[in-house]
């Protein structure tokens, strides 16, 4: 069985995270895995979960299998955090299932692609989260790719990305992201989204909304404007969340896939199909986090404190976009880093070449992903001087 194979390639995201912990540099920095991290350079669990896991512990009465859908008081939260007032969720044509993680998400959506249309191909941009391909390819899809991030304006190739999805055919799909895309931090505007409307309206292609950041861009409902404006206006829509960043939950897995009928009756035939799908992988998803977010969402004084904290985590990558480039300046580096503070989310492209970003790990111990995706949210008040200086030299020589 094992006895004839090479070692599979380490995971480009979580190999740099292995390789940053066993680096004993003090003065490391790790600007590689999407996780945020304060000031203080920790990766806290939020107070309102904190609350919420100590009264789960009280309150919780049984054990028992939560089936496969997973939990409905946390579907039902999830359905109004993505949709809001959206007509689809009025007009049941919605379907939730929570789900392990976004990635989890992802896969059933996928594996239920593959189960209605196993011709479809799924189109994602060019770039795109490293490991959105290889999901898809493993539920035994085809995917192509559509141009999205331009490296020399560092901003969206609006006029390639919309020539490509307009060859789409019908009964494909197109991979989005919601906000904060996942590498480049250059995300669509309200007229983009506008378009791809209209193009899978008049093409019939299904569009697949990834939301993992909601909340980390702008704000809970702006956050969500795209996966709003295609639930009201077209027939069919799938998408994805994930609590792993807004809530702090990474390692309890928690996420949410949903698909949009075009009516009532569609919808719990596709929902059969979704439980099926999930029934045949994992059975149901682990409770632990859906309850967790369940109970701060039904609180008003818990999502309160949620809200506050999220708008914190939001509020210091974003000024610490301005201060890396205010610093990256102010040491006299040419290069204009400008764009940094026009990009959302965790992520941005530095745009240094491959040579500097290995310089950057073994001379400075600072960690970035290949193609020099850098986590705003590892920079800090006690790293930035070297983060700088670092940079300034390598830019230099
Ligand atoms: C990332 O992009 O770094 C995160 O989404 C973590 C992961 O699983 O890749």
């Amino acid at each position: 069985m094992f006895s004839h194979l090479q070692a599979a390639p380490t995971d480009p995201i979580l190999g740099l995270m292995a390789a940053y912990t066993q680096d004993t540099r003090p003065f490391k920095i790790d600007l590689g895995v999407g996780v945020y991290k304060d000031e203080a350079g920790n990766t806290p669990i939020l107070a309102c979960v904190k609350e919420a896991e100590a009264r789960r512990g009280r309150n919780e009465t049984t054990k028992t299998y939560i089936g496969m859908a997973g939990d409905p008081g946390f579907n039902a939260q999830i359905d109004q955090l993505s949709l809001g007032g959206a007509r689809a969720l009025v007009d049941q044509r919605v379907a939730t299932a929570h789900t392990p993680g976004g990635t989890g998400a992802l896969r059933v959506a996928a594996d239920l692609i593959k189960r209605c249309r196993p011709e479809a191909t799924v189109w994602m941009s060019d770039p795109t989260w490293g490991n959105h391909p290889a999901v898809f390819k493993a539920a035994g899809l085809a995917v192509h790719e559509y141009p999205y991030y331009d490296p020399a304006t560092q901003s969206l190739r609006a006029d390639a990305m919309f020539d490509a999805v307009a060859q789409v055919p019908a009964g494909d799909v197109v991979l989005l992201h919601a906000c904060c895309h996942n590498p480049s931090g250059v995300d669509l505007a309200p007229e983009h989204w506008q378009r791809v409307a209209e193009m899978a309206q008049r093409q019939g292609f299904v569009p697949l909304v990834d939301m993992a950041y909601q909340g980390f861009s702008s704000d809970l409902d702006s956050d969500a404007y795209g996966v709003r404006l295609l639930a009201d206006a077209l027939p069919e829509l799938i998408y994805t969340t994930s609590c792993s960043k807004n809530f702090g939950l990474y390692r309890e897995r928690i996420g949410a896939v949903s698909v949009i009928a075009a009516t009532a009756e569609q919808t719990t035939v596709a929902k059969s199909h979704l439980l099926s799908t999930i029934r045949n992988n994992y059975s149901m998803p682990p409770a632990h986090g859906a309850l967790i977010v369940a109970e701060i969402l039904d609180n008003a004084a818990l999502k309160a404190q949620w809200l506050g904290e999220l708008a914190a985590m939001r509020d210091r990558i974003n000024s610490y976009r301005s201060l890396m480039v205010s610093r990256l300046r102010d040491a006299g580096v040419e290069r204009d880093f400008g764009f940094i503070e026009r990009q959302r989310g965790m992520f941005s492209f530095l745009g240094i070449a491959p040579e500097q970003i290995q310089r950057l790990r073994e001379e400075f111990a600072i960690y970035m992903v290949g193609s020099s995706r850098a986590n705003i949210a590892g920079l800090n008040q006690r790293n930035m001087d070297h983060f700088v200086s670092a940079m300034a030299t390598v830019l230099r020589d």
